[in-house]
């Protein structure tokens, strides 16, 4: 499986991320489209972005019962998007039915990735509120061999637990890592944060960036210097 950067296009309407891709001319990134841009502009920007010529990561992030996920699932698949997610606390049952919803016709099927634990829970409000009492890094291992066992194809985690995650799960179990920030660059939000370059040493298979390209000055220097570092 090849390594690639994953560009999060964290916009507000389908003409701010349309925009934004004009600027690529000469390459096609991979892109990922979240909540906030699939709610605003729906499954129009999706065809739009594929028909440019872009593989799309779609991050909804699902969590319902089997049979809703299976069924929500198959409408995503049939849009042609090339990776989609859910969360593995929705448990094994609603993961193996995501997998069937998602097999199309002629046997093809978006990559399926779990959510384990989000990097917003911390330690204290997964013991308090969501009374689960394992170390969180035990926990997101856990969830992942849970997804790994449902036949799922990888994880999002940070890089800093890429490797833990191979370790558990194998070699060939993908790992889908945001929090990649340039060595210059400002951290922002993001905690725990890995350089493309490190991130490559750690064993990422795709690195999702977002706003060190989207708010660069020049967003494909900044694209093609993410590439230069991790894929080399
Ligand atoms: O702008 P930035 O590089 O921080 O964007 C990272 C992207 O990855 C955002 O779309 C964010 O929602 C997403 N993400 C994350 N951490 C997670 C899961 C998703 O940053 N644990």
């Amino acid at each position: 499986m090849g390594k690639d950067v994953i560009i999060a296009c964290d916009f507000p309407t389908g003409d701010a991320a349309l925009a934004f891709l004009d600027n690529f001319t000469e390459e096609k990134p991979y892109v990922k489209i979240g909540m906030e841009l699939f709610y605003s502009a729906g499954a129009p920007i999706i065809r739009a972005v594929k028909e440019r010529g872009h593989k799309i990561f779609l991050d909804l992030k699902l969590h319902d019962i089997p049979n809703t996920v299976k069924q929500a699932m198959a409408v995503l698949s049939a849009l042609d998007v090339d990776m989609v997610n859910l969360h593995a606390a929705g448990t094994r049952a609603m993961m193996e039915a995501a997998l069937e919803g998602l097999m199309r016709p002629d046997g093809t099927r978006p990559l399926l990735i779990a959510v384990t634990q989000l990097t917003s829970t911390s330690q204290e409000r997964m013991r308090d509120e969501l009374l689960i009492d394992m170390p969180i890094d035990e926990v997101v291992l856990r969830y992942a061999e849970n997804a790994a066992r449902a036949g799922l194809d990888g994880v999002v985690c940070s890089p800093l637990e890429a490797g833990a995650v191979h370790g558990r799960c194998g070699g060939s179990f993908l790992t889908v890592t945001p929090g990649v920030r340039f060595a210059d660059g400002d951290v922002g939000d993001q905690v725990r944060v890995a350089t493309p370059e490190r991130a490559k040493q750690l064993g990422s298979d795709y690195i999702v960036v977002g706003r060190p390209i989207t708010k660069a000055e020049d967003p494909v220097a900044a694209y093609r210097r993410c590439v230069a570092e991790f894929v080399g």
